[in-house]
């Protein structure tokens, strides 16, 4: 299929994309893919080429339909192709292309920072911007210890994070990523990462009380010495490992247990926020009050990079008096366009109620994913709102999972591959257990969920099969 614009250039779609481009070949020559196996690509084993989107569908370079069901990389919320976005990036443009924050302010930022602290629960009133969500995770790392430090505390430099958690990775946010695969080859990382269990309650012994997680946080700063512990990091639904979410009081606790020894609470949203979970930001959902949030993809439904580290009112005090300063920033942090962006795609969020759909429709959705309880290899359906993980296990009964040559035969040699072919894009992941992830635009409904089904279903109960013989 060739879609053709007005003036008669087609705009995507086969091999050439319409300029006599070999787009397949150029990339395996040119373009170095984040987080890919390069040497894996060949004429046989091509580079899946996202050519164009609308709504919650996006449609490769051969003209294909795919259902965005991880919305890009949990950011595209509002769904693809909204050209009120870049009307607003082009008037912007015109206006004021860019200035830096650095020492000077622009009315966007302004109307930006003001506009989120008005969303965000308590006293998270001080929005300091970024690119994304490491340089977030950065910055909030860096403050919490420099707050300390300004408060006479400068030796409180330690954050505690959660085994299997991802916060990014830049040196100083890889430290506190959980995840030894990532860390390994990059040691030594900066200092100051320990990390805690984290909320895998499928996996948890039946008689654990519900907040022992929150009380091995309580734990760790014993064990370190409160005296060098700056923050704890937490994501409000843990992503990797396959959203996990809190239980009861997990939230509460760790909040008592930061007070209890002064160290900051980190809600790393750059997943949860922006109506992941139904609510602007995921705190809400879990009714927790953090010192510092990050935030990043869904603050502009991903049309443009731009991220956020929002400190309450108490934390931030110590940086707004006398000729004291945070010395840190970025060149393009709160830049000009991105904000004029981030402030449509506000509009769009509070205009059509996007949080709303979440909660009406996660019922809907959680429901169609529980119906494939009964394919073997399912194991655990959980998550919050429109971010939902299905476990796939070797046996249901005793809840064994996979070798690692078996999750990487089941998850890379079919699972991502045959759901990709079948129309519908989703995240099959092996950094925990295996799981499939699923996190569709927030426009979606019903009959988005309907066709998740039509194609898990029949891939599900083939790889149960595969596995079996
Ligand atoms: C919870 C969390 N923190 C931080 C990051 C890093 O964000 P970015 O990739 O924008 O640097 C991510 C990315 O997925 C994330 O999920």
């Amino acid at each position: 299929m060739v879609h053709e614009k007005e003036d008669g250039v087609s705009t995507a779609t086969t091999s050439d994309i319409g300029t006599g481009m070999d787009y397949q070949k150029k990339a395996r020559e040119h373009l170095w893919l984040h987080f890919s196996r390069m040497g894996n690509y060949s004429d046989e084993h091509e580079i899946p080429i996202i050519a164009r989107g609308e709504g919650p569908y996006v449609y490769d370079d051969k003209g294909n339909r795919h259902l965005d069901g991880l919305s890009g990389l949990f950011c595209c919320n509002a769904g693809h192709g909204r050209t009120e976005y870049g009307e607003a990036a082009a008037r912007q443009i015109e206006e004021l292309d860019f200035f830096v924050l650095w020492s000077y302010a622009h009315p966007r930022a302004i109307e930006l920072a003001t506009k989120i602290a008005s969303l965000t629960p308590g006293d998270l009133n001080k929005v300091f911007f970024t690119d994304g969500g490491s340089e977030a995770v950065e910055s909030a790392l860096k403050l919490a210890r420099n707050y300390h430090r300004m408060r006479g505390n400068g030796q409180k430099a330690k954050h505690i994070a959660r085994e299997v958690a991802y916060h990014g990775t830049t040196l100083g946010a890889l430290s506190a990523t959980g995840i030894p695969d990532l860390r390994a080859q990059f040691e030594p990382l900066a200092p100051g990462g320990c990390h805690v269990p984290n909320t895998n309650i499928y996996r948890w012994p039946e008689d654990h009380d519900p907040v022992w997680a929150a009380e091995a946080i309580e734990e760790r700063i014993l064990f370190e010495g409160p005296e060098t512990v700056a923050a704890v990091i937490l994501e409000p639904v843990q992503n990797a490992g396959g959203c996990f979410v809190p239980p009861d009081g997990y939230f509460q606790k760790v909040r008592e247990i930061c007070d209890k020894y002064d160290v900051l609470l980190i809600s790393d949203e750059v997943i949860c926020a922006w109506g992941r979970l139904g609510h602007f930001f995921g705190c809400e959902r879990f009714d927790y009050q953090p010192d510092i949030i990050t935030s990043a993809k869904a603050l502009t439904s991903a049309y443009i990079p731009m991220g956020a580290m929002i400190a309450s009112d108490r934390v931030a005090a110590p940086f707004m008096e006398g000729d004291a300063s945070f010395a840190h920033g970025f060149t393009f942090a709160g830049h000009p366009v991105a904000a004029a962006v981030a402030l449509a795609n506000i509009d769009a969020f509070e205009r059509e109620d996007l949080c709303g759909n979440v909660l009406r429709n996660e019922g809907a959705f959680r429901g169609m994913l529980e119906t494939l309880h009964d394919i073997p290899i399912v194991g655990d359906v959980r998550g919050a709102g429109y971010f939902q993980a299905i476990e796939l296990v070797k046996d249901k009964d005793t809840k064994e999972t996979f070798n690692h040559e078996e999750a990487e035969h089941l998850l890379r040699g079919f699972l991502s591959g045959e759901l990709y072919n079948r129309g519908l894009i989703c995240r099959t992941d092996d950094r925990g257990d295996p799981v499939i992830q699923l996190a569709p635009p927030l426009i979606c409904g019903p009959e988005q969920f309907e066709e998740i089904h039509d194609v898990l279903r029949p891939v599900l109960t083939e790889a149960s099969k595969m596995i079996r013989d």
